[in-house]
């Protein structure tokens, strides 16, 4: 049996295929910063150009056919050289130059205004995020304490962001937000990060750094004022002390006397480790493993106990508790709001 495939409806569905790449969020598409507004702008106009170019094209090879189906001299058109020469330079030289040439300049232009650091965020906060396979470890500059994979800003005010890498070369894209930027070891490259509207966006690193790339995801949390002062007033408490004889006194003693010490930190403990995530406020945040998991007990007992089943490749090892020991330890985490 022959399958009859109708030639328009394989088209349609190609397109609509491509297509569903712009939709859901994040998308750079719908933006919420004035950096991000500058890009999707760049998007819709090259977008407008390309389509200009793409119609004039199709109706000229349109016409090439119709005449060559029809009272078209060839011999006519090869003999008249000049008026052929010239319609190759100019249609096939000087008009993709001048198009280039535009779009060049425009792509320039956004660049330039949108990879500086801002003028008017000269005084504001600055947010150092540095990349690790695969988190994101951040700092506030004049505060004490270190956070991870999330990043709090107040809703309307730009910030200036430092970014580098402890280890390859990531690159920090929160599409809503702002266009991608290097992550490279030993160099910190600046933008400026502004959010006009009050929510959750999320970021994703944008530049291939090993077998976790795609679970290397981050969080902006653009909040007001109050909430944001809040929030860094709560961070740079130190841990919450755990009741004596309670369940997370004995979590805490299971957490001091394990390996959990060398690679993490909890202000306030002898766990001072650089090489995870502070856990200082863990219970705070709202996913675990860089976005991957919401950050609820079920998923922090199976990250605790083998995170390579979740995360295969990241740095922590596989820990050997038993049930009481995992109970306990996710009491103490869960206690570190
Ligand atoms: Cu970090 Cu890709």
């Amino acid at each position: 049996m022959r399958i009859k495939y109708n030639r328009y409806g394989i088209l349609v569905f190609l397109l609509l295929g491509i297509l569903t790449g712009c939709t859901g969020s994040p998308s750079m598409l719908t933006p919420y910063g004035e950096d991000a507004v500058l890009t999707a702008s760049l998007t819709w106009l090259m977008f407008a150009i390309a389509g200009a170019v793409l119609l004039v094209i199709s109706a000229l090879l349109w016409m090439t056919y119709r005449r060559s189906r029809g009272a078209w001299d060839e011999k006519e058109f090869y003999t008249n050289d000049h008026k052929y020469l010239r319609n190759v330079l100019l249609g096939g030289g000087l008009l993709p130059l001048v198009v280039l040439m535009i779009t060049m300049g425009l792509g320039i232009g956004v660049e330039n205004a949108t990879n500086v650091p801002n003028a008017k965020a000269a005084s504001a906060i600055e947010i150092e995020v540095i990349g690790h396979q695969w988190w994101w470890e951040v700092h506030y500059s004049n505060q004490k304490f270190d956070t991870a994979n999330e990043i709090h800003i107040p809703v309307g005010q730009p910030v200036t962001l430092r970014v580098t890498s402890a280890d390859v070369i990531h690159s920090l894209w929160i599409p809503e937000l702002h266009g991608k930027i290097d992550m490279i070891p030993g160099q910190t490259n600046t933008i400026t990060l502004e959010a006009d509207k009050a929510g959750t966006y999320r970021g994703q690193c944008a530049e291939y750094c090993g077998v976790q790339h795609a679970h290397m995801a981050l969080f902006v949390i653009a909040e007001s004022s109050t909430d944001f002062h809040a929030w860094l007033d709560d961070q740079n408490k130190s841990g919450v002390e755990p009741k004596v004889g309670s369940l997370e006194q004995t979590g805490e003693q299971v957490f001091l006397g394990s390996s959990c010490v060398y690679c993490h930190n909890i202000a306030g403990t002898n766990a001072s480790g650089h090489v995870g995530p502070d856990l200082t406020h863990l219970a705070s945040r709202v996913t675990i493993g860089s976005g991957l998991l919401p950050n609820t007990p079920g998923n922090l007992a199976g990250w605790i106990v083998n995170s390579q089943s979740v995360k295969p490749g990241n740095h922590m090892p596989p820990m050997d508790l038993n049930g009481d020991q995992v109970q306990a330890l996710l009491a103490y985490l869960g206690s570190l709001k």
